[in-house]
C-alpha cells in the first residue's frame, strides 16, 4: 500500500468511495460507513475486460502510465457525464502532460453499453481525448467493480426506455503506473484540483 498516505486519508478514501451518484430521480446519497484503514489497500486490482475497439484487455495493458479510472454507464443522464467532463477539463489543464495519463471509463451497465454505443460515448464533448471505454460480461464487470470497491445497483426506473437505471459510486480514482491506488476525487473536486494533484503525482510519483 502507499506508505506515504496517512491513516486518516485512507479512511476517507474508503468512506468516500461509498458516495453514490444517483443516476435517476433519486438525489445523491452519501452513506457514511465505518471501515478500516486496511480496506483502502484493496482499492484497485486485476481486471479482464474488453475495450471499446473490441480488444480484450487487462489492467496490465494500462500499466506504465498513471491512470484516471471512473466507473459509470453511458445512459446516465447527469452524474457520469459531469464527472467525465470534469476529468476531461482536468486533463486539458495538463497540456502536453495529458499524454502521460491514461483515462479509463469502465461501464457498470454492459447490457446497454454495447461496444458501438461505448465507442460513441467516449467521443462525447468534453471527455478526455484519449479516454478508453471498457466493458465485458456481467461477471467481468462485477469482478472489476469489486476490485475498486465500487458500489452499483440496478434500480427500477419507469421513465427510462429500458425500465431501469443504475445507482453507483461517483469517484474518479488516480492509480499509479503500477496500478496501485494513489488518490481519489469526488464531485467536490474541481478540474483544477484534479489537475494539480495529477501533476504532483506525475512529478513526484506521490
Ligand atoms: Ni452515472
Amino acid at each position: 500500500m502507499r506508505l506515504f498516505l496517512k491513516p486518516a486519508v485512507l479512511t476517507a478514501a474508503v468512506t468516500t468511495t461509498l458516495m453514490l451518484g444517483a443516476c435517476g430521480q433519486n438525489p445523491p446519497e452519501v452513506r457514511d460507513v465505518k471501515t478500516t484503514t486496511t480496506d483502502a489497500a484493496a482499492v484497485g486490482g486485476p481486471f479482464s475486460l474488453i475495450d471499446h475497439m473490441g480488444k480484450p484487455v487487462t489492467e496490465r495493458n494500462y500499466l506504465g502510465k498513471p491512470q484516471l479510472i471512473y466507473f459509470g454507464f453511458g445512459f446516465c443522464p447527469d452524474v457520469c457525464p459531469t464527472s467525465l467532463q470534469r476529468m476531461g477539463a482536468a486533463t486539458d489543464m495538463l497540456g502536453r502532460r495529458a499524454q502521460d495519463i491514461q483515462p479509463i471509463f469502465i461501464t457498470i451497465d454492459p447490457e446497454r453499453d454495447t461496444l458501438e454505443s461505448l465507442a460513441l460515448y467516449m467521443t462525447a464533448n468534453g471527455f478526455p481525448e484519449n479516454i478508453v471505454g471498457l466493458t465485458g460480461s456481467s461477471e467481468q464487470i462485477d469482478a472489476a467493480a469489486k476490485e475498486f470497491r465500487v458500489y452499483k445497483k440496478r434500480v427500477d426506473d419507469p421513465e427510462s426506455a429500458a425500465g431501469y437505471t443504475m445507482d453507483h459510486t461517483d469517484i474518479i480514482y488516480l492509480m499509479d503506473k503500477n496500478g496501485l491506488f494513489v488518490d481519489f476525487f469526488s464531485g467536490d473536486n474541481t478540474p483544477a484540483e484534479i489537475a494539480e494533484r495529477v501533476t504532483t503525482h506525475l512529478k513526484t510519483g506521490k
